[in-house]
């Protein structure tokens, strides 16, 4: 029954301005009015919305709004509003770096005050077309070659989404979407469904220390930019939508609607027309910075743990993995080499500069790296030089005009605001004196979302010590208590933060606490460790010329221009060996190629069975680094002796296809092409494989299918169309006549990885370190479809001075070469279209073998003929693959193939 007392409440409530919970569905605004439009001075075109009917729901409307809207590139359409009067927090422009919206006075605007307009006005001008509707303001993004609307926020009554929202914290927009629209991105977040976002599930973005096994949670990375593939009658086309802000938000999807719920900044969206996957991810990284260049030593393989308790250990290992003939590049130290858990010491009965300084002597003349761990708090502790430093410079997050306190691993601390010019040198020169300390290749910047093991306020009574030394200390040493709440602490929405709508404070720094000229870390939270990559990568390019490597843990929008990532704290389990796939595969779209997950699991001890399969695994993620608690037994890949016959032979193959993979980083620093890739970026019409989490690709043809399910030997793969020929027995080939899921074996040392045909890939002859490896001859794999008369292959090879600051050609230190090859008429040719050979020449790098699969069975006599020149000497080229060899079982309409 209709209660007249309830609706008295909630209206009185209301009038109060007291928060009323509502349900997602309910509409909180009637939007705005678009009073005036003109071009801007700089191309563009501004507008003004004025607000149609207040209410103080999560806060006043803002009654004047700026519309700004650009054809930035022929590709992407801005969108930006914000407050006319009152200049409002965006992510920084030199953080990011971008055009700055013109700020216009609107005085000979056409008005538009009492023009109801429900046809839509447009403004072409790229391939992307912006319509707008006057009276309520709403817009929509058409794509001009099939008319496709991309993005609609216009909303029906019957709809449960509200026109424009923008308050001052609560700021509400929502686009209609079809419902056969696949989506991917929006994270960090551990997807139980998959990669393809999931209606429904929440989608929270706020950077967060909660572990990776936390699902539909706002995980340690922020990324408000989500990639829409449609396939319409056969045709595919893909497009991007970013939204900049780093402010906290919830955003439902709910298959045919998208909805962000934000608690602050402006409305600032980028449109990426695509059409195909590769071309949005090269769209948005031109945009938000090409993915960072990374040395050839970080695709070795890499070795971590938390409680290598002394350097014995670590000596240890590396020779355990040496004997055990298992590749190792990198060897990592977590915070146990640190005296008292601060950053930038050593310990010094368990860590001996001098000893360590011979042990990295050694490794380094091998050619391997090492790498150690920083986290941003700074302990406070008056003997401290960092410390005595960072306040000297003033370099502290402040609240009420004091560093403000915190808790993490060293007991008490302060947070450096990497938001301050000032904190950027001083931290450049912290790193610079610790690498003259120890030198370090890459730092690990961990904990920086900001992690605090406190809420609120913390006090650190005098002459009391916190417990450091041994151990995590995961005790709150510091007395704390709960911030006096302004808006900022508690504001009218509350995000589902940490998955529990918990307080936006919890477990990191209050967010009424300040940075540099004011910025409140309620709007700049999540852009705290995108702030310390930048400043982290200043400093590290800075020594010796050098190419940067760092791993950080809190990511933002263009973080992927500085920093590799991991994906944090998973679990052994097989269910977190199978999400790392759709993480990792989201990074990529991310323009953050450089990720992997901690092979073998974080915590706890992972089975025999699951650390053969997931070194099978990672050992062809971008990242590929074996990880483990304090409090895990120890996990290197050595100490099973089935896990170490996994791992040499997948990480020996990873070693040969080593040139690939840096061809591919090379790739991405150009174009933001993903390393590791859903196969939909090749097979971009193969609407199963839209979903598809188990599988992915490496380039464009290498495709690695691993066993995620415990007990198994077999698994089911979708083969798309063509020839797959076995990359570790070339002799073994899967014909796919149209897509199928074939079924096929999977021993417990075996991971399918097939590569696709009409490719050419760079191989070497692998080794135990990378730096050997790289110097072995090369092998060319041309793959022609299976019994192929005509046809032709392509592929490419980047080489360069790896550690040399820039990855780029034209410097005198590198080359690069396309590889071409073609068959007809029982002759094949290859040839190569080499920019700058001079560079490999002089290293003394040999192509010594080509070999040919596919065409044996073909008929007829094959002439060889390299860059021009007949092949006599047919031992250099081989003719492999002849065998077409079925699967045990076929699934699917298989018998087609037979
Ligand atoms: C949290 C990180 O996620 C983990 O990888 C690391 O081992 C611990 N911090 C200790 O530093």
């Amino acid at each position: 029954m209709f209660s007249w007392r309830i609706l008295l409440l909630f209206l009185l409530l209301c009038i109060l301005g007291i928060d009323v919970a509502f349900s997602t569905s309910a509409k909180i605004g009637k939007g705005y009015h678009l009073i005036s439009i003109e071009n801007a001075p700089n191309g563009g075109l501004v507008g003004l919305l004025q607000a149609k009917q207040k209410n103080n729901i999560y806060g006043p409307d803002i009654p004047l709004l700026q519309l700004y809207v650009k054809h930035e590139t022929g590709t992407r359409l801005r969108v930006h509003i914000t407050d006319a009067k009152k200049q409002r927090w965006e992510v920084p422009y030199d953080l990011l770096p971008r055009e700055k919206p013109p700020t216009v006075k609107q005085t000979s605007g056409r008005s538009l005050q009492n023009s109801y307009t429900p046809k839509a006005k447009e403004y072409a001008g790229s391939e992307l077309i912006f319509s707008y509707t006057i009276d309520p303001f709403t817009f929509s993004v058409k794509r001009k070659s099939n008319g496709q609307t991309l993005f609609d926020s216009r909303s029906e009554e019957s709809d449960p989404y509200s026109d424009l929202v923008f308050k001052d914290q609560y700021l509400e927009i929502s686009t209609k979407l079809p419902k056969d629209a696949s989506l991917y991105g929006l994270g960090e977040n551990t997807q139980p469904h998959g990669i393809k976002l999931y209606p429904n599930d929440p989608y929270t973005l706020y950077t967060t220390d909660i572990s990776a096994i936390n699902l539909n949670a706002d995980l340690y990375g922020s990324h408000p930019v989500y990639m829409d593939l449609r396939n319409v009658n056969g045709e595919a086309s893909a497009h991007a939508v970013l939204l900049l802000n780093s402010n906290g938000m919830d955003v439902f999807y709910r298959g045919n609607s998208l909805t962000y719920k934000v608690i602050g900044g402006v409305f600032d969206f980028s449109f990426f027309s695509g059409p195909t996957p590769l071309s949005v991810v090269d769209q948005y990284t031109a945009f938000i910075g090409r993915p960072a260049a990374m040395p050839y030593w970080a695709f070795g393989f890499h070795q971590c743990r938390w409680g290598y308790h002394n350097l014995s250990v670590v000596e240890d290992v590396v020779e355990s993995y040496k004997k055990a003939k298992i590749p190792l590049d990198v060897i990592w130290n977590d915070d146990d080499h640190m005296d008292g858990h601060k950053d930038f010491t050593l310990n010094p009965t368990n860590y001996p500069r001098p000893k360590l300084l011979a042990f990295l002597d050694k490794i380094h003349a091998r050619g391997m790296k090492y790498i150690v761990i920083i986290d941003p708090g700074i302990g406070v502790n008056k003997s401290y030089g960092v410390y005595q430093r960072g306040l000297a410079n003033d370099v502290f997050i402040k609240y009420e005009g004091k560093p403000y306190l915190a808790q993490v691993w060293p007991g008490a601390l302060n947070f450096p605001d990497y938001l301050n010019p000032k904190t950027v040198e001083w931290w450049g020169d912290e790193i610079r004196r610790f690498h003259e300390l120890v030198p370090v290749d890459g730092l690990w910047i961990d904990m920086n979302e900001a992690s605090n093991f406190c809420n609120g306020l913390c006090t650190l009574p005098e002459g009391r010590i916190c417990p450091n030394g041994t151990g995590p200390g995961w005790i709150c040493c510091l007395d704390c208590k709960n911030v006096t709440a302004t808006k900022w602490d508690d504001p009218p929405y509350k995000i589902n933060a940490s998955g529990i709508q918990a307080p936006v404070g919890y477990k990191t720094i209050a967010t009424s606490a300040y940075h540099y000229n004011g910025v409140l870390e309620y709007d700049a939270h999540s852009i705290y460790g995108f702030s310390q990559s930048v400043a982290t990568h200043k400093a590290l390019q800075g020594l010796q010329g050098k190419r940067p490597f760092i791993l950080s843990r809190s990511t933002f929008v263009g973080s992927g221009h500085y920093a590799a990532h991991w994906t944090g704290d998973n679990k052994g389990t097989w269910k977190d060996l199978k999400y790392s796939i759709s993480t990792m595969l989201n990074f990529g779209i991310f323009g953050v190629p450089m990720v992997g997950s901690d092979i073998c699991g974080f915590y706890p001890a992972p089975t025999e069975e699951l650390c053969n399969r997931w070194i099978e695994l990672g050992a062809f993620y971008p990242f590929s680094r074996d990880h483990a608690n304090y409090y895990s037994p120890r996990q290197e890949l050595y100490q099973w002796k089935s896990v170490a016959i996994s791992a040499r032979n997948a990480l020996g193959m990873r070693y040969k296809l080593l040139p690939y993979l840096y061809t591919l980083n090379y790739e991405a620093h150009t174009t933001g092409a993903p390393i590791a890739r859903p196969l939909f970026f090749t097979f971009t019409n193969e609407t199963r494989s839209y979903g598809l989490s188990t599988q992915f690709l490496l380039g464009s043809s290498l495709m690695v299918s691993p066993v995620l399910t415990k007990g198994k030997s077999e698994l089911k793969v979708l083969f798309p169309p063509g020839s797959w020929y076995n990359i570790f027995d070339m002799t073994q080939v899967i014909v796919s006549k149209e897509s199928h899921f074939l079924t096929l074996d999977a021993p417990l040392h075996v991971i399918n990885v097939h590569l696709y045909q009409n490719a050419i890939i760079p191989m070497q002859q692998g080794g135990l370190i990378s730096k050997e490896a790289r110097m072995t001859p090369f092998t060319l794999i041309v793959t022609f479809p299976l019994g192929a008369h005509s046809g032709e292959a392509k592929g490419n090879l980047f080489l360069d001075e790896d550690e040399l600051p820039e990855m780029k050609l034209g410097n005198g230190y590198s080359t690069y070469v396309d590889l071409h090859a073609t068959v007809s008429k029982g002759m094949v040719k290859v040839w190569s279209d080499v920019q700058e050979n001079k560079f490999a020449l002089e290293k003394g790098w040999i192509i010594e073998k080509v070999t040919v699969l596919g065409l044996k069975g073909t008929g007829g006599s094959i002439e060889i003929n390299i860059d021009g020149n007949p092949v006599d000497d047919i031992s250099k080229v081989e003719f492999s693959a002849a065998e077409h060899k079925y699967p045990n079982k076929l699934e699917e309409g298989s018998d087609k193939m037979k």
